[in-house]
């Protein structure tokens, strides 16, 4: 059957500038330090197929559903941050887990795995902008002052997986739990039986779509703590009233899509249904049929019925796979404009096939590594996630 998906539209901003510079203390990484085989190289999966064989059993390869087709295809296993979470830490016997994926992924890897266990992300320069948008200095100054109002001790920190590793360690620290888009309500659940308020990190967008439209909170019960502004630009009296203080961090890819986008598939596709990752706007997820994580995406088209039409508000490398994996529905993407994460697309065949040549002879490169303490901490609140009904 000839597969219906049309690619959306080439513009200057498809692939968003994310993941640029040199600071090895943000999850924008570093550049790859590797001499790295030309894209051209007409050899690349011969090469990436000898370095996994002569590596055997000593590796296992971890790919999101983001990463492109040219990698994913080298994949073990295929999943959204919650299942690669759980496999990274069900392969106790692999020596080298490659992640490709972003780095906080490769970080929640090397703390769920053993210490023997090596974590390699292929390219350094994999990280992600919403991880960014919470660093441990802020979030230490905001429990500071729900402290001052007098309410952290009612407050349970709750920090989705795209977070760096300290981010977690604080939450651990404090008593909290790790969530995914595929458990937030879940997590949030747990975090309302300890405490009377939650402080979610950093996605203000999961955080809001899961309690308000998933646990019944009132859009007022939700406020925005500005980490730029002092108390987060909250009054004592905000702090405490407010059930969900969420974090102003957002997806810049998953930011891309609008109202408008989908007022717009549903006049030019008459019964499409609308499909889309809680990452994106409330606006958006209101508008929208059904929302998920990646996982539950992939589900969904999978059970849908032939000849039925779908508009999908993710990351395009997943949406395309989706499209030419099912030619007997009609799948498209939310936008009509093309919409990659350029992080997750950091990983490239080049970058695959450089780190399983070296790991294969022996070298060791771009380890990802979480000291001890932090790694301890960020342990209890990963474990907590992986203990939630
Ligand atoms: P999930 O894999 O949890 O659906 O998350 C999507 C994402 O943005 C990962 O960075
Ligand atoms: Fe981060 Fe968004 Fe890319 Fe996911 S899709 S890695 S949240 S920037």
């Amino acid at each position: 059957m000839t597969s219906t998906w049309t690619e959306p539209a080439n513009t200057a901003t498809a692939l968003l500038l994310l993941g640029r510079g040199a600071d090895p203390s943000s999850e924008k990484g570093v550049d790859c330090p590797g001499e790295l085989p030309a894209p051209s190289d007409p050899d690349l999966v011969a090469r990436a197929t000898a370095a996994k064989a002569k590596l055997g059993s000593k590796v296992f390869v971890l790919g999101h559903h983001y990463q492109r087709d040219e990698v994913i295809q080298f994949a073990d296993v295929t999943g959204d941050s919650f299942k690669l979470a759980r496999e990274a830490a069900a392969r106790p016997d692999a020596e080298y887990i490659v992640f490709c994926g972003v780095h906080f992924m490769a970080e929640s890897a090397d703390i769920l795995t053993t210490a023997a266990q090596k974590v390699i992300l292929p390219d350094l320069a994999a990280g992600c902008s919403m991880a960014d948008m919470a660093q441990l200095q802020q979030v230490e100054a905001a429990w500071e002052a729900l402290v001052d109002a007098g309410v952290a001790d009612s407050t349970v920190p709750v920090t989705y997986m795209n977070s760096s590793a300290d981010i977690k360690g604080f939450v651990g620290r404090h008593g909290g739990v790790v969530c995914t888009s595929s458990n937030a309500k879940t997590a949030l659940t747990w975090a309302f039986e300890r405490g009377q308020r939650v402080l979610f990190l950093p996605d203000q967008h999961l955080g809001r779509n899961t309690g308000v439209l998933e646990m019944g909170f009132d859009a007022d019960d939700c406020v925005l703590y500005d980490p730029h502004k002092p108390s987060g630009g909250l009054t004592q009296a905000q702090l405490g009233e407010a059930k969900m203080l969420l974090w102003r961090g957002h997806c810049s890819v998953h930011g891309r899509f609008t109202k408008s986008s989908v007022d717009e598939v549903r006049m030019r596709v008459p019964g499409v249904n609308v499909l889309v990752h809680p990452e994106c706007r409330y606006d958006v997820v209101t508008a929208a049929d059904y929302v998920g994580s990646t996982e539950y995406i992939i589900k969904t088209i999978e059970n849908a019925p032939a000849g039925s039409a779908w508009a999908v508000g993710t990351e395009l490398n997943l949406v395309r796979r989706l499209g030419l994996a099912h030619p007997d529905k009609q799948i498209m993407f939310l936008d009509r404009t093309v919409c990659y994460c350029s992080t997750m697309n950091r990983i490239d065949l080049p970058h695959l096939v450089w780190a399983l040549e070296e790991l294969a002879e022996g070298r060791l490169v771009n380890q990802i590594t979480v000291d001890p303490k932090t790694a301890a901490e960020a342990r209890s609140a990963l474990d907590q996630m992986l203990q939630l009904p």
